[in-house]
Formats: structure tokens, C-alpha cells, sequence
């Protein structure tokens, strides 16, 4: 991953950039030696190498037992399914499905998306991961209470066993509960593994192996990261882009844009909104973290963006592959005017759009972060989700905030618990 951010220091200055990385190299050092606030909630910082190879065949070979079926579907919500949306949408092709289908349930309590679900699954042969560390979350155990029922109806004792895998704390929770009692297949969140950080955990790795990608080079790319990204040195991207954001807050900058100029990203992006929103987003402090998708979004926030309030940041993930972009054909007659492309792919369009918004969103001052890799695969996804993963918990500590817990998200919660009388 390739990572430039001059387009964000000019508007900061060179002097201030350099104290903020020094800043950030100390709370990177607080945050690998375990002194900062959350410290038990550290354990995905050595995920990506603290497999062995036994656990990466374990999973893999339970995957592989639900790769005959028509369709898996991954319940949970937030960080339990997040992150394996995000790569799995970003490695699939747009027009066809996996093999098995995967479909996302328990992550939201609309009727009609679940009683669509399970219409559609009456005559496939389907199975459920169902993933929620702390076993309680109400969305995903409402879904897996339905999708649960239907499989009771259609299969036997011993079948449905072998249709379930749940992901979940090692002792805690109903879920955890009913997966002794039931004899599910299970795999354990380590305590000290938070849902936003859980993604390199069998959380993702699961439903990213069932969906028949390569968990093994995603973890590569990750583990490649973490010896870049807990380096103590200037150098280093993650101290870098916590450095720069942080002092963009400072100086008024309180939204930032995650751009994409490829709509495979677009769940990658709600990942990375999650991972910043759940963890900065506390004691009145706090980046808000948006994104938009480039081409589409420049004809509905781009007004806005150049010339709306000055409050914005943006970081771009551009996507350098144009090996599989259509050639613009000639056309003789020309009507639409676009022979001056012709013979260009569709994707050096796009990067020239990429370059012209560049220089006119940092014209109408609106600074810019910029990360580009050279294809979406399991590594480079792997790479980014560490990357982002460390930043922000530097970021996280440099704010002054407890990056690991999420109070806030409790408050919806006992209010929907007293009106639904539990
Ligand atoms: O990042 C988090 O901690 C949250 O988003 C949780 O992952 C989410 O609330 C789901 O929780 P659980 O896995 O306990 O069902």
C-alpha cells in the first residue's frame, strides 16, 4: 500500500506534521507495551502472527464442510459481521454470487428483510454462522431464533448440528450456552478481543474461508503489516495517518470522508466507519467518520464537498488495476463525443477523474490523505485492516480517549429493553 500525505501537511505545516508524528510515535509505544487506557482489550494487535498452522487448517476445514450448500448465512452485527462483509463484497464479483451464496441476517430488525430471508431459504439447503461475542446482542439472537425454528422444521437432530458453527465467548452468554447444549461446532472471541477489532479472529476468518477466499493471504497481509505498522519510527504509515488526522481535528477538520473510486470498497468503508466512529466517538470528542464512493457520490455530495462548510478531510483508497476495465471503442460518427478516449480503459477515466477531484477539493481547501494499492486481493485487504486497525488505536490514545469500549452504544439499548418490557 502505497500512502502520500503531502496533499494533507500543506495544510498543516511540515513542523507541526513532524511534533504530531513524535506524538503518535509515544502513544504507539504505550499501546504495544500494554500501558493505555483498554489495555485488556489488546489482544488483536498479534492476531495476524500468533496463529499457528494447526488453527488456520481448523478453520479452513470446517469451512470447507458448508461449501456444498446452496447458501451460509452470518448472523451478527457491528463488528461480528463487518469485517467479513467488507472483504468478502470487495473480493466477489458484482454480478455473481459465491459458491455457497453468503447472506448477511441479525444485523438489523426489519421484518420484511427476514421474512424475505427466509422465503427465499425454504428450499435451499442452507447453514448458519452465527457469531456474537458476547452472546446477548439482541438483533443477531432474534435472527437466529427464526432462521433456527426453520432449520428445526426442515432437518434432523443430527444435520442441523452440522449446520451451525457459533462464534462466541469462551464461557459467557446464551449463546455460548446453547451452543454446548446443542453440540454445535464453535469457535471462541478471545476476552481480550474487541467486536470493531475481531476481523483477523475466527469472526472473519470463517465466513471468509466459507465464502471460498484465501484466509491465508489475508493473514499474510496483515502479518506484513504488523511489522511495518508497530515500528517506532517516522516512517511508519500508521503513525503517519493518526499524526495527520489528529491535528486536521485540531485545526477544525471534524468530518472525514473515506473516498473510494471502486464500489467493491463500499463495505470496506462502513468497516473503517465503524472501527473510527465506535472507538473515537466519545466524551464530547471525536473525528465523524463518513464516506462516499467516487465517481457516483461527486454528483450528489460533491457540491457540498467544494464549496459546502469547511469542516472536511478526506482519505482516498484508489484501486490501481485496470487489468480487467473495458477499451472505450471508437465510434465514426461520434455523436457522443467521446472519440477522444477511445482506446483508453475505463479505468484510466476513472483515475483522471481521481486526479482532477484531487486537485479541486484540495483548491477549495479540503485536505487529503491518500493510500493506493495495486489490486484488491487477500492481501493487500489484509494489510489495510491492520493498518487501519493500529492507527486508530494510536489515534484513539493521542485524542485521549479509551479507544477499546463503547459505552454509548448501551443507551438504545435499556430504553428499547424498558419498552419492550424485559
Ligand atoms: O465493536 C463492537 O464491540 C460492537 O460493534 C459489537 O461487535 C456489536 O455490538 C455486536 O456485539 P456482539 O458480538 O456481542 O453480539
Amino acid at each position: 500500500m502505497k500512502s502520500d500525505f503531502s496533499e494533507a501537511i500543506k495544510f498543516t505545516g511540515e513542523n507541526a506534521f513532524k511534533r504530531s508524528c513524535e506524538y503518535a510515535l509515544k502513544q504507539l509505544e504505550i499501546l504495544n507495551t500494554g500501558k493505555g487506557k483498554g489495555n485488556d482489550f489488546l489482544g488483536w494487535i498479534n492476531l495476524p502472527q500468533s496463529y499457528d498452522t494447526e488453527d488456520i487448517t481448523d478453520i479452513i476445514t470446517i469451512s470447507e464442510t458448508f461449501r456444498n450448500l446452496d447458501a451460509v448465512v452470518i448472523i451478527g452485527i457491528g463488528g461480528s459481521y463487518l469485517g467479513a462483509k467488507a472483504v468478502i463484497e470487495a473480493l466477489k464479483p458484482h454480478f455473481y454470487k459465491t459458491e455457497p451464496e453468503i447472506i448477511f441476517a441479525g444485523h438489523n430488525l426489519n421484518g420484511n428483510y427476514h421474512s424475505e430471508l427466509i422465503e427465499y431459504l425454504h428450499d435451499k439447503q442452507f447453514g448458519i454462522v452465527v457469531i456474537s461475542k458476547s452472546g446477548t446482542t439482541t438483533e443477531p439472537a432474534v435472527a437466529f431464533r427464526l432462521l433456527y425454528n426453520e432449520m428445526k422444521k426442515r432437518f434432523d437432530k443430527e444435520t442441523i448440528k452440522k449446520r451451525i458453527i457459533a462464534i462466541t465467548d469462551a464461557e459467557k452468554g446464551a449463546l455460548r450456552q446453547l451452543a454446548d447444549k446443542e453440540g454445535f461446532t464453535d469457535f471462541i472471541i478471545a476476552d481480550n478481543v474487541g467486536g470493531r477489532f475481531s476481523v483477523l479472529s475466527p469472526v472473519g476468518l470463517i465466513p471468509i474461508a466459507v465464502a471460498g477466499f484465501d484466509i491465508d493471504e489475508f493473514l499474510r497481509g496483515a502479518s506484513i503489516a504488523q511489522d511495518i505498522c508497530l515500528e517506532l519510527s517516522q516512517e511508519n504509515p500508521a503513525i503517519k495517518y493518526a499524526a495527520i488526522r489528529n491535528l486536521l481535528y485540531a485545526s477544525g477538520h471534524k468530518v472525514e470522508l473515506m473516498v473510494n473510486y471502486n464500489m467493491r470498497l463500499n463495505y470496506f468503508t462502513e468497516w473503517w466507519k465503524q472501527l473510527y466512529g465506535e472507538s473515537e466517538g466519545k466524551e464530547n470528542k471525536g473525528i465523524f467518520p463518513a464516506s462516499v464512493s467516487f465517481t457516483t457520490d461527486l454528483h450528489s455530495l460533491g457540491q457540498y464537498i467544494q464549496q459546502g462548510e469547511r469542516q472536511i478531510f478526506e482519505t482516498v483508497i484508489f484501486v490501481n488495476d485496470t487489468s480487467d476495465a473495458p477499451i472505450i471503442p471508437a465510434d465514426e460518427e461520434n455523436l457522443d463525443k467521446l472519440n477522444y478516449i477511445a482506446g483508453k480503459d475505463m479505468e484510466f477515466v476513472n483515475r483522471k477523474a481521481f486526479e482532477g477531484t484531487l486537485m479541486a477539493h484540495v483548491d477549495g481547501q479540503v485536505p487529503n490523505i491518500l493510500f493506493e494499492i495495486d489490486n484488491l486481493d487477500e492481501y493487500n485487504l489484509g494489510f489495510m485492516m491492520y493498518f487501519f486497525e493500529i492507527a486508530c488505536g494510536i489515534s484513539g490514545y493521542m485524542l485521549g480517549v479509551n479507544p477499546f469500549d463503547q459505552p454509548g452504544v448501551e443507551d438504545y439499548k435499556k430504553n428499547m429493553f424498558k419498552l419492550l418490557g424485559k
